[in-house]
């Protein structure tokens, strides 16, 4: 059976899994940086690559335990787009790995792992729509099938997730602000005014949104009224997963699609299951397992079963890419 030692460390998560060609996961292991970025209010890069050199030998011999290299066809890891210092720290990983175990290497796009983790729940069918939205990125992809890629829409300005730790930072709460919004939405009620962004096509934008919701709170707070976090938090949640749940549902008016699914952080949002689950129902629709929504390697060795099958390799020294198209790679 073949078998995938697959490393992620694109942004604050150093995860390494070991996967089979079942899709079976043998082992995973992730080990988030959060408690310390929260203390910065965000993601600080260079912090963010020491902890990755700290930690990958720990977490890639943790994936390894009771395993040994001879069962490794190939080892996998996340060559772009992300945090350009801390895709070097798991390249180097991969890649000492593949030169000293003389084991084929692939480099995997981080998205690519996103969507595809997808396929842990069954096949996807296709032409398909993937709705990645995560920290870093708010795309609508098509797939035509496994290897055509078209970004049908994309955020003119702040990724969702970006918006949701803003906002979160704006009404006092730690980051990541997006599971605490989340929760915190539904003890409240969406009664805040908030403009729903216009943009055509099917491109987003959450700038408009995350400043009308920061000058919703300044003019409370001048005016000396109290601001109900929970109401708050649920106002700019409607807002910003209908605009989401909006593009979506054009793109099925417009496209041939037989499965939908959600991908990235926030498709591990609670009112965006939901909102997906209540309006496509005549087409398949996967939602994520939670766990498997936010960085981890699993996702990355699901990617790179793909490529194996293609024999799509890396040479040891493919440069790592802190942006990277999913639609043309070279
Ligand atoms: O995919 P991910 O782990 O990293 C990137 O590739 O960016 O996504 C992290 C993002 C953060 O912005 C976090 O606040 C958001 O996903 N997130 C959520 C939820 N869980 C994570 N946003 C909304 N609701 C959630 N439950
Ligand atoms: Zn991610």
């Amino acid at each position: 059976m073949r078998k995938i030692l697959a490393i992620e460390t694109s942004c604050d998560e150093t995860a390494c899994a070991l996967i089979n060609e079942e899709l079976k996961i043998e082992t995973s292991i992730v080990t988030s940086q959060i408690d310390v970025h929260a203390r910065f209010g965000g993601v600080i890069p260079e912090v963010a690559s020491r902890m990755h050199v700290e930690q990958i030998s720990t977490i890639v011999s943790a994936a390894l335990e009771g395993h040994s290299m001879d069962e490794v066809t190939a080892i996998a890891y996340t060559i772009g787009p992300g945090l350009i210092g801390s895709l070097h720290v798991g390249a180097a990983a991969a890649k000492t790995l593949a030169f000293f175990y003389d084991k084929p290497l692939i480099g995997v796009h981080h998205l690519k792992g996103h969507i595809f983790v997808n396929e842990l729940l069954g096949p996807l069918e296709y032409p398909l729509l993937a709705l990645v939205v995560s920290g870093g990125h708010t795309e609508l992809v098509y797939l035509k099938d496994e290897d055509s890629f078209e970004i049908l829409g994309t955020t003119l300005d702040d990724a969702i997730g970006e918006a949701y730790d803003k906002v979160a930072r704006i009404i006092g709460l730690e980051y990541p602000g997006g599971p605490k919004i989340d929760k915190l939405a539904k003890e409240g009620k969406p009664i805040y005014h908030l403009p729903t962004p216009k943009v055509k096509g099917l491109d987003f934008s959450f700038s408009g949104l995350k400043n009308a919701t920061l000058q919703t709170v300044e003019r409370m707070r001048r005016e000396g009224k109290e601001v109900d976090i929970a109401d708050l938090a649920s106002s700019f949640q409607e807002v910003a997963l209908h605009h989401l749940l909006d593009k979506t549902l054009k793109v099925l008016e417009e496209k041939e699609v037989r499965h939908v699914l959600i991908a990235g952080g926030v498709a591990a949002n609670s009112r965006l299951r939901e909102l997906m689950s209540e309006h496509i129902k005549d087409r398949k629709l996967t939602l994520p397992p939670l766990k498997y929504c936010t960085d981890n390697a699993v996702m990355i060795g699901v990617a790179a079963f793909k490529e194996l099958k293609h024999k799509r390799f890396v040479p040891l020294d493919a440069p790592s890419r802190s942006s990277l198209s999913i639609v043309s790679e070279d």
